[in-house]
């Protein structure tokens, strides 16, 4: 039994030592610049799911999605969003490009499937080691909520919200050359 006991204490000090010399020896990669493998992804994946599931307001939100409310939520876009999330256009910006988790050009890949509660969640808090950052202490109740909403329904707006939509400038400044031979 005492030498079971030491077996699995020797085994735990083992890797212990292991990951810290993984750490400190700069074998951890750092860096930006290469797709996250696919354990970190999964962890990640799994726990902002669980994490919304237990934390994220469900029901209705508290404000409608009027006109007045859609609109002021393509302004908070505009302001904070669409550097990262782009414009109508999709096309991502250098820094979307060059975040370690790619950030979604929301009217590609957009998010009207999730419920607002989820979406609010997501702007409230951030997520973690990812560049999407919290707007917890940025941005009012009102404003968390009109953004919701406008990426809600960001595929189906009131006429004049999706012309003005439409009008924000793209923030893809940098596109891909064309494939040569
Ligand atoms: C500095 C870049 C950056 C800014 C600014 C930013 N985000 Fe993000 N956002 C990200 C990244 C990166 C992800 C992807 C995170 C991941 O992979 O889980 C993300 C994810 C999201 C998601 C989840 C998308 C999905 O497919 O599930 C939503 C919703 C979102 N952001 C909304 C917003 C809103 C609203 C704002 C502005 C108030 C905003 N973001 C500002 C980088 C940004």
């Amino acid at each position: 039994m005492k030498g079971f006991i030491a077996g699995i204490v020797f085994t735990l000090a083992a890797a212990a030592l292991a990951g810290y010399v993984f750490i400190v020896t700069g074998a951890m990669p750092a860096n930006a610049d290469a797709p996250p493998g696919s354990f970190e992804r999964w962890a990640a994946h799994a726990s902002l799911h669980a994490t919304i599931d237990r934390q994220a307001p469900k029901g209705a939100p508290p404000i409608a999605p009027t006109q007045a409310n859609l609109s002021a939520g393509l302004k908070v876009y505009a302001a904070d969003c669409a550097v990262c999330h782009g414009a109508s256009d999709g096309r991502p910006s250098r820094i979307a490009l060059g975040l370690y988790q790619h950030a979604p050009q929301l009217a590609k890949h957009g998010v009207e499937d999730d419920a607002e509660g989820e979406t609010y969640w997501k702007v409230y808090h951030g997520i973690r080691l990812t560049g999407m950052p919290a707007f917890s202490r940025t941005l009012s109740q009102d404003e968390l909520w009109q953004v919701s909403l406008f990426l809600k329904h960001m595929n189906a707006l009131p006429a004049p919200v999706g012309e003005a939509w439409k009008k924000l400038p793209s923030e893809g400044g940098w596109q891909a050359p064309a494939a040569g031979r």
